[in-house]
């Protein structure tokens, strides 16, 4: 059998890992964790620290430049950003063309992808000022990038950014203003967003921002390797994860399958199911985001006054869980997900947005992983190796030889 370790192939011997369980792909100074004792700290500050203190765009400039701002930089850093969050006018043709019912990650890999077409004189990934460019760009139009892909799902005009508001605010009125243009949300709301933004920022080398650095390996521009990245993230073993989980509870309530009944196909592995938001490749301990998504989710309802079924439903599977043979010998805890979709979803946003926010929190560290690898001598083209299974050498049989 093949195994993890040294393996000889024709070429020599080389280290089969499926999955990458066990390689590190670079070495990288922005976010650690430790899986086993459920640590976050991103550039050495602890993520309760971050998401207590710290706002979205002071997060992004921490893991980008590796630094906490002074308040100029942070103001200069801001205002870079919110001058940027308008597209070139016949960008909205692209989100334009799309069918109304298209996935707005699909819309939004490819929304990301054409600011390649738009904004040329920003991507060469060697030119400081151009990347810093790239950088803000992406940080100011993703947001609306992501309310047009839902605006156009829905039917409703593309509005205009309003920059004299927070990029955080401008986001939430550019989704929710329909039809009244001075949607401005409950403070709280919008804090509740800043702070699952920055739970999401940064990852390490999860399966998207190893997209990301593999894509940029190439040399490829910022905007091609993000949007390589978005299209990783909406996989619903990665940042699809949010938009299943909602799916999962519906689905319970729907058919009145109790929590119990469950976790016992769960268990059994009935048609693959898996309990969606739960596990993780690092976390062997509790998502030390999810212990703060879920103190969350209990204050955002109480102030919108909603009484979601879904909270307690998804409490009674973790309490199940937690004492569990299968889910503890495993260790499966919750993720930064398994709660995430009920505050999104008391806030408004529809459950198919769900993975787009993820991607606007994932955002930062997208670019600081980018940048940390353009900038590293070290940095070689990503070039996994295999081993070859197929035929051994054969000849070509003519078609008429074939039967
Ligand atoms: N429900 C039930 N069983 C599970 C779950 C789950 N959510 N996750 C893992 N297991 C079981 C597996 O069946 C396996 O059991 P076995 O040893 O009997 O075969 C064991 O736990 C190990 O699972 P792997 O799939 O080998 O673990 P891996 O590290 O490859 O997967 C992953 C991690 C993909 C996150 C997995 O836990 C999963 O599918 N979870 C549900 C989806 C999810 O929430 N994804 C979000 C990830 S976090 C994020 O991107 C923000």
């Amino acid at each position: 059998g093949i195994g993890i370790g040294p393996l000889r192939t024709e070429t020599g011997a080389v280290t089969y890992d499926p999955g990458f369980m066990n390689t590190a792909n670079t070495k990288s100074a922005i976010t650690f964790i430790d899986g086993d004792e459920g640590i976050l700290r991103y550039r050495g500050i602890p993520i309760e620290q971050l998401a207590e203190h710290s706002t979205y765009l002071e997060t992004a400039y921490l893991l980008i430049t590796g630094d906490l701002p002074t308040k100029s930089q942070l103001e200069n850093f801001e205002v870079s950003i919110q001058e940027r969050t308008l597209l070139d006018e016949s960008f909205k043709r692209v989100f334009e063309a799309f069918p109304r019912d298209a996935h707005p990650m699909a819309v939004l890999q490819a929304g990301v992808s054409a600011l390649s077409t738009f904004y040329q004189d920003s991507l060469d990934p060697f030119d400081t000022e151009a990347v810093r460019i790239s950088t803000a760009r992406l940080i100011a139009k993703m947001p609306t990038m992501a309310a047009y892909a839902h605006r156009v799902a829905h039917g409703q005009p593309l509005m205009y950014p309003d920059n004299n508001r927070s990029l955080i605010q401008n986001f939430l009125r550019l989704m929710f203003a329909f039809p009244v243009e001075d949607y401005l949300a409950d403070p709280l709301i919008e804090r509740a967003m800043e702070q699952l933004l920055i739970l999401h920022a940064d990852h390490e080398q999860n399966c998207s921002t190893s997209a990301v650095r593999l894509v940029g390996s190439a040399q490829a521009n910022l905007f091609t390797s993000i949007s390589a990245g978005v299209g990783a993230l909406s996989g619903p073993a990665h940042g699809g994860a949010n938009a299943a989980v909602m799916k999962m509870l519906d689905e319970m309530r729907e058919n009145d399958i109790s929590p119990r009944a469950f976790m016992e196909k769960v268990k059994n592995k009935e048609d693959g199911i898996r309990l969606m938001g739960f596990g993780h490749r690092v976390y062997k301990n509790y998502d030390p985001r999810a212990r703060i998504v879920k103190g969350l989710a209990d204050e955002v309802l109480e102030r919108l006054g909603v009484d979601d079924e879904r909270l307690d439903l998804a409490m009674k599977l973790e309490e199940i869980a937690l004492n569990d043979d299968y889910f503890v010998e495993r260790k499966l805890y919750p993720n930064v997900d398994f709660y995430t979709g009920i505050i999104y979803r008391a806030i408004g946003f529809p459950t198919e947005m769900f993975t787009v926010l993820f991607a606007l929190g994932r955002l930062p560290g997208w670019i600081a992983q980018w940048r940390e690898m353009v900038a590293d001598p070290e940095t070689k083209i990503g070039r996994p190796r295999q081993i070859y299974t197929g035929e051994t050498k054969r000849d070509y049989r003519q078609l008429s030889e074939r039967t």
